[in-house]
């Protein structure tokens, strides 16, 4: 007999929607002001975990840099966030990721609740501008938790607000950071991107177009037994 998740949780930037990309540019004009180049790989790292944690990544990388204030610190996080906010005013509905809309009326179909775990504190109002918020049962961003991805906060917060265990949990993330979370909270983890980053997931699929309810849930299946 099938074994159905309880329970799918859904990370914002990088699976729902291409936010992902939007926060690297954003980042990467702020690094440029401040004489710093990161790449697309240095950028793996800052996927999933928090706003100043990403900013700490990021002077890291100039020693001149370590002994920056704390105020210049929330001065250029805010300017960081203000450029994203703006490029966020351009996306629509039509910015969500292929797949996604499919596997969401999926899972809304067979009754299995929906979670959002974002590590971002911009995810109600990227959702809103989707068109998606109502999907979602229950939403955990960055102002939730005390501790954000890797650590399992994110997710547990959400199955307890979904009143779901956690080994009835299906999460899907794109980030290292995310995978890794999961993983600790015992919840059946599905990466979206490449084998490289997310190899620690229990399913990898290239791409959200590979989110296929029956696919997942059959992984699922095996893996609970
Ligand atoms: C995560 C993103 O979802 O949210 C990170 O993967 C981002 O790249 C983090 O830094 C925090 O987002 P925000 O919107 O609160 O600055
Ligand atoms: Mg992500």
């Amino acid at each position: 007999m099938t074994q159905f998740p309880k329970a799918f949780i859904f990370d914002l930037d990088g699976v729902i929607t291409d936010t992902a990309e939007l926060h690297y540019e954003a980042w990467k004009k702020l690094a440029d002001q401040l004489g710093i180049t990161i790449d697309r790989e240095f950028n793996e790292q800052l996927k999933g975990i928090s706003r100043m944690e990403s900013l700490e990544l990021i002077l890291a990388q100039d020693p001149k840099l370590k002994d920056m204030s704390q105020d210049d610190k929330e001065r250029y996080a805010t300017q960081k966030n203000n450029h994203y906010k703006d490029l966020l005013k351009t996306i629509n509905p039509t910015d969500i990721l292929p797949g996604i809309k499919d596997l969401l009326e999926a899972i809304k179909n067979n009754n299995i609740k929906i979670g959002l775990g974002s590590a971002s504190k911009n995810a109600p109002a990227v959702l809103e501008q989707l068109e998606l918020t109502n999907y979602f049962d229950y939403l955990v961003d960055a102002g939730k938790v005390s501790k954000g991805k890797p650590d399992p906060e994110t997710f547990t917060t959400a199955a307890e607000g979904l009143e779901v265990a956690f080994e009835d949990c299906v999460g899907i993330e794109d980030a290292t950071a995310g995978i890794e979370a999961l993983n600790k909270a015992n919840m059946f983890s599905v990466g979206v991107g490449s084998k490289d980053q997310l190899s620690e997931a229990d399913y990898i699929v290239d791409s959200t177009t590979g989110l296929n309810f029956d696919k997942i849930v059959k992984r699922y299946g095996e893996w609970k037994q």
